[in-house]
């Protein structure tokens, strides 16, 4: 990655109309539906952005959506990267900083993940509070990483403690319920096994997933104030584990979508 190819992404952007966003969103696993709030979209295939990673066939329809939400300029992320498609760390945080050369001065992060604290259950939602990097890697770790800022970044509040107290207020309010825990990611595809839910509990993780994390600690290192939910999909309970129906994960993330949306509107709205 490199300065110039950054510039590059941002100027063909900038053509296309997306004119200082404030707001950007990365929509997770079955979580679609904010698109549908856009005001006068404006849409970028991933394919067309100038070095934006390849897109697999499973992703030809990523993009970029530009618009407005309530009022406010958003660029939203119908789709991500992950590790599991066999993009890098470096691929899979690419379109942060992209957003935040279009001017973000938020991030809004959602995705899907398993319950691993029993006392939640699927349909949940949980507010991400700090998080576990278990991916085997950091998308800081790259040579001219100096060129974009620290190296050694902190990691002491990743998640911006005033959005996650509005939102909290915002899940109060609106009668929607909303846990609060630690996000452990891994990489995939293939989900945990018992003993790795026994592991990932005893670390200290309520939820875990496949995403968020590179994105988190790229937003981190831009300085650029993240808040993040998990639709939790299914219960990891080691002691009672049933095979997984990703089929079922995608619908209850649909189903719980909706709250998912309602709270990120109000978000925007608050901000
Ligand atoms: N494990 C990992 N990722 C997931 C899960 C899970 O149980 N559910 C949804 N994403």
């Amino acid at each position: 990655m490199t300065k110039k190819q950054l510039d590059e992404s941002v100027g063909y952007l900038k053509n296309k109309g997306f004119d200082k966003p404030e707001i950007g969103i990365v929509l997770g696993t079955g979580l679609g539906q904010l698109t549908n709030e856009i005001k006068n979209p404006i849409e970028a295939h991933y394919n067309h952005i100038p070095y934006f990673p390849l897109a697999t066939v499973e992703f030809h329809s990523g993009k970029l959506i530009y618009g407005t939400i309530e009022g406010k300029k958003v660029v939203v992320m119908q789709g991500r990267f992950h590790l599991y498609e066999g993009y890098d760390f470096l691929d899979v945080t690419y379109p942060v900083r992209v957003m935040h050369q279009l001017g973000i001065q938020k991030l809004f992060i959602s995705n899907a993940a398993g319950a691993i604290n029993l006392d939640f259950k699927k349909g949940d939602m949980m507010l991400i509070e700090d998080h576990i990097n278990l991916q085997g890697g950091s998308p800081l770790a790259f040579k001219n990483v100096a060129e974009f800022g620290d190296r050694f970044v902190d990691m002491s509040e990743p998640y911006d403690v005033e959005m996650r107290e509005k939102l909290e207020g915002i899940a109060k309010k609106e009668g929607i319920s909303l846990k609060k825990g630690v996000y452990v990611s891994v990489v995939g595809p293939q989900l945990e096994t018992k003993a790795e839910y026994r592991m990932l509990k005893t670390m200290g993780a309520d939820a875990v997933g496949m995403s968020t994390v590179p994105e988190v600690i790229v937003a981190n290192h831009l300085r650029l104030p993240i808040v993040a939910v998990s639709v939790l999909t299914d219960e990891c309970d080691p002691d009672n584990l049933k095979p997984i129906n990703i089929q079922e994960i995608i619908e209850i993330a649909g189903k719980t979508e909706p709250k998912m949306v309602k709270l990120f509107k109000e978000l925007i709205n608050h901000i």
